[in-house]
């Protein structure tokens, strides 16, 4: 069955009908306020944070399941139907959505009538347009009534489902001329309200829900498009609504624009009350007044899309696979700016009220992002340091809008402080900006007043401690933080949050991932102990960056301990082990009888060197290490390579293990159990590529590529333009589903996989690496890179048929000396002067 097309060239994906197998979501907005929005138009809006600054209602796991949203009903002479085809799902005589990079357009016609609807949100404003265009395709008059219709949420999103003892009293609106103003709360400790309201005079309107819809009826049967006409009501308590009635007249061939806008107006600290009981409205007329000028919507749509243009410049390749390349060019980096944005917060999976931003989820989504907005992705990096405790354990999550750690999840997973390592010197490797270490931040339990300079201090008027002090305390925690193999200790969990070895829990109403006492136990994490290797690496490459080499040893000497540790008390004959759990035992060993090989630990022990081929014991000679971690990733193709992606970890636990926590609470082939974990997939990918394996790297990364999926659609079910946290494994009866789509580590390390790992062009503190590792069919490909303001256009040649290692390098026309090449790790291109251009040929051989 066939949902849709990539529109390359317009940077689209065409949805051609609405019953797509699950609703397909695109987000609105990539700055403070944003829109969730399905293909047919099923969602809600927010600023800055889904559960406290909530604006319109959505109801998750609703029958159906994706209804609520921002809805134009159509009654053309009695017939009434929706262009994006929900509510009502009268039958249409075409329908197209087209998911944009901030927008999404939905055309709908029936009966000669078209109706083109645009939602985006303008940059850098706190509102929303929903453009619409009615055009009269038929050889007829018409007069059809549009009307607009979403219900308010009264911000607070957990209060507001759940509360109705209160909420339902407290509703209030104000209407002047049709722009209704929703303002709940306004008069006691909000200086914001909502307003929502039409560019061209309206009939009439309804801010009562049950005037509009009814008491008894459902959206699909809502009372006044059925009727024709909306009934100015008022609402005062129960549900307010923001909607329209718009009576048009078109002569065949004609048609009319105008839009509908919702805003979240913010008072500031202008005076709340125009007069009693009445709200200032100034800031709300402004806001519509722009808006109706003639060709302002259209010109904040052009500006949205020369936005985009500008931030995909910084990074575009030509690719000989057609997957691959709109997946880089477009969706992968358009999903970072989401994760970035929402972190695990808002989508469809996530309700916008359990999860805020994760530590290590965040510092991880900065991996895939900082190449396009540098500044926001250091302004981050500052907030969620600021997230962690003096012992160097950090909150687990934060909330975006107070930036304050959550205390309900606490912290305690001993791998969050660790990806802060990862994420701060990729910005710096990309920026070259080496302030931000200094960057006071200080500790999440510590007080601090600020300075004349605006900045932290302690009490004795130091300074707060520096980034670079949360980086070293990191360091340090892990390092003190071992078991009895000298591995890290584990704590809830590690970045498998369903692996709770401390957890042991009986009781069905705790948390996996809260539960279970942490001090005194010795359970161990191969993967931390793999991470750290990285992160310890990453550490001596930004002390030697900053001339520091003995801090540089430091960091040397202790990712050695730990490589000890790991080559001697990890190694399972045929792959890393995974962890040890509280008693001791191991767990992925070949001694298990299930979940006998993980996945994680194959990618970090890798990734950090461990089992290099190269290896060396103390006096020179090769360790008995050497290979491991060629012989570990054997492993995961021959265990756990699937033609859908690699499973996280064989067999699949059959039964719940006290010991072992929600990993094993899963049926087989789902989630952590044995699913599909597109996540650290990516892990492979790059460390395939970190050994020469470029085929290898090429067919795992097309094994989870959404683009690729389309032809099995119908199996594959979600979004085919992003990626998905989860596809189920073999072992699931539905082996191929993706769950989860868009909020997940795979958006930003899949880009990380390819533009990295595949086509080598890696930041780093001197200049732009260029070291591919591509398929040996791949006759070359080109990419441009924007780098600390240079472009570099980079044509890659592969006439031999390699895979890796970099012949011959010209610049400009001008060969490179064979000094900026290092043996096995590509070239090292000079910086040059911000707005400069240069031609970059780089041949692949030996
Ligand atoms: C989810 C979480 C992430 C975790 C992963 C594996 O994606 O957001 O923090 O690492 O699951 O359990
Ligand atoms: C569950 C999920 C895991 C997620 C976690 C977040 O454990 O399986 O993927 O990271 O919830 O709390």
């Amino acid at each position: 069955m066939d949902y849709g097309f990539f529109d390359d060239a317009s940077r689209e994906y065409v949805i051609t009908r609405p019953d797509t197998p699950l609703p397909w979501l695109n987000y609105l907005g990539e700055d403070d306020f944003f829109g969730l929005c399905t293909n047919t138009g099923g969602g809600y809006t927010f600023w800055k944070d889904a559960r406290l600054r909530r604006l319109t209602r959505y109801r998750y796991n609703n029958i159906p399941l994706d209804s609520g949203g921002r809805y134009l009903y159509v009654n053309d002479g009695g017939s009434v139907w929706n262009p994006g085809w929900k509510p009502v799902k009268a039958k249409l005589d075409r329908y197209e959505c087209r998911v944009g990079l901030g927008y999404e357009r939905i055309t709908g016609e029936k009966d000669g009538l078209e109706i083109d609807l645009t939602f985006f949100i303008p940059q850098g404003r706190n509102e929303e347009l929903w453009k619409v265009r009615v055009t009269n395709k038929s050889k007829v008059r018409k007069t059809p009534k549009l009307f607009s219709f979403q219900e308010f949420c009264f911000y607070e999103a957990l209060n507001d489902m759940t509360n109705y003892q209160r909420t339902w009293s407290i509703g209030e609106v104000e209407v002047e001329s049709g722009a209704i103003y929703h303002k709940t709360e306004y008069r006691e400790r909000r200086n914001h309200y909502a307003l929502f309201a039409c560019t061209r005079p309206v009939a009439g309107f309804d801010t009562d829900r049950d005037a509009f819809v009814g008491v008894h009826e459902g959206l699909h049967e809502a009372r006044a498009p059925f009727a024709g006409r909306c009934t100015n009501s008022k609402a005062f308590g129960w549900n307010p609504v923001g909607a329209h009635e718009v009576d048009l007249d078109l002569e065949p061939g004609a048609s009319e624009d105008f839009a509908f806008v919702l805003a979240y107006v913010d008072q500031g600290e202008a005076p709340k009350f125009e007069r009693p009981g009445v709200i200032d409205k100034s800031k709300g007329r402004e806001v519509l007044a722009r808006w109706s000028r003639p060709g302002a919507v259209d010109a904040a749509l052009a500006e949205l899309r020369a936005f985009w243009d500008g931030l995909l410049a910084n990074f575009q390749a030509e690719l000989p696979d057609a997957d691959a390349n709109r997946m880089l060019n477009v969706w992968n980096q358009y999903q970072c700016m989401a994760t970035f944005n929402l972190s695990r917060a808002a989508s469809l999976y996530e309700t916008g009220i359990g999860r805020g931003m994760g530590f290590r989820d965040s510092n991880q989504d900065i991996l895939g992002f900082v190449h396009m907005i540098p500044g926001r992705a250091r302004e981050r990096i500052l907030d969620i340091a600021a997230t962690q405790l003096s012992d160097g354990t950090c909150f687990h999550q934060y909330q975006p809008l107070t930036k304050k750690g959550n205390a309900e999840v606490g912290g305690d997973f001993y791998d969050d402080h660790l990806w802060l390592v990862l994420s701060t010197c990729a910005y710096v490797k990309e920026t070259g900006d080496a302030s931000i270490l200094e960057e006071p931040v200080g500790y999440a339990d510590r007080d601090y007043a600020k300075g004349p300079d605006g900045r932290r201090r302690h009490a004795d008027g130091t300074p707060a401690e520096s980034l670079l002090d949360h980086l070293e305390t990191s360091v340090a925690y892990t390092m003190k933080k071992r078991g009895p193999h000298g591995l890290p200790l584990i704590g809830h969990a590690d970045w498998n949050d369903c692996l709770n070895l401390n957890c042991f829990s009986k009781e069905p109403n705790e948390s996996f991932q809260c539960a279970g006492d942490v001090a005194g136990s010795k359970a161990e994490s191969v993967m931390i102990a793999g991470l750290f290797l990285k992160a310890a690496a990453e550490m001596s490459g930004l002390y030697a960056f900053l001339q520091r080499p003995v801090a540089a040893k430091r960091m040397e000497a202790a990712r050695a301990e730990m490589l000890a540790a790991v080559e001697s008390q990890a190694w399972d004959g045929e792959w890393y082990r995974r962890a040890y759990d509280a008693e001791g035992r191991p767990v992925g060993s070949r001694d298990c009888d299930e979940g006998r090989i993980f996945i994680e630990s194959q990618a970090w022990c890798a990734l950090g060197g461990a089992g290099a081929d190269d290896a060396t014991d103390a006096e020179g000679r090769p360790a008995a290490s050497r290979g491991r971690a060629r012989k570990a990733l054997e492993s995961v193709h021959r265990e756990l390579y699937t033609e859908e992606g690699i499973v996280l970890q064989q067999p699949a636990y059959t039964r719940y293990r006290l010991e072992l926590g929600e990993v094993s609470s899963y049926p087989p082939g789902v989630k952590e159990n044995a699913g599909i974990f597109c996540h650290n997939n990516t892990w492979i990918h790059l460390a395939l590529c970190e050994l020469g394996e470029g085929d290898r790297a090429l067919e795992y990364y097309r094994s989870i590529c959404p683009s690729a999926k389309q032809a099995k659609i119908e199996t594959y079910r979600s979004e085919p333009y992003v990626y998905a946290q989860m596809v189920a494994g073999r072992d699931a009866p539905c082996f191929g589903e993706a769950k989860n789509s868009w909020l997940t580590g795979t958006a930003a390390w899949t880009f990380v996989a390819l533009s990295q790992g595949i086509l080598g062009v890696k930041p780093d503190y001197e200049g732009l690496r260029v070291d591919p590792c591509i398929a040996r069919s791949w006759k070359g490909f080109k990419a441009t890179r924007r780098f600390r303001g240079a472009t570099y256009e980079i044509e890659v040649r592969n006439p031999q048929g390699a895979s890796k290692g970099v012949k011959r390098v010209l610049i400009d026309g001008d060969e490179l000396g064979p000094a900026k090449a290092e043996a096995g790790k590509g070239v090292v291109l000079p910086l040059f002067p911000a707005g400069s251009a240069h031609r970059v040929v780089v041949e692949l051989g030996d």
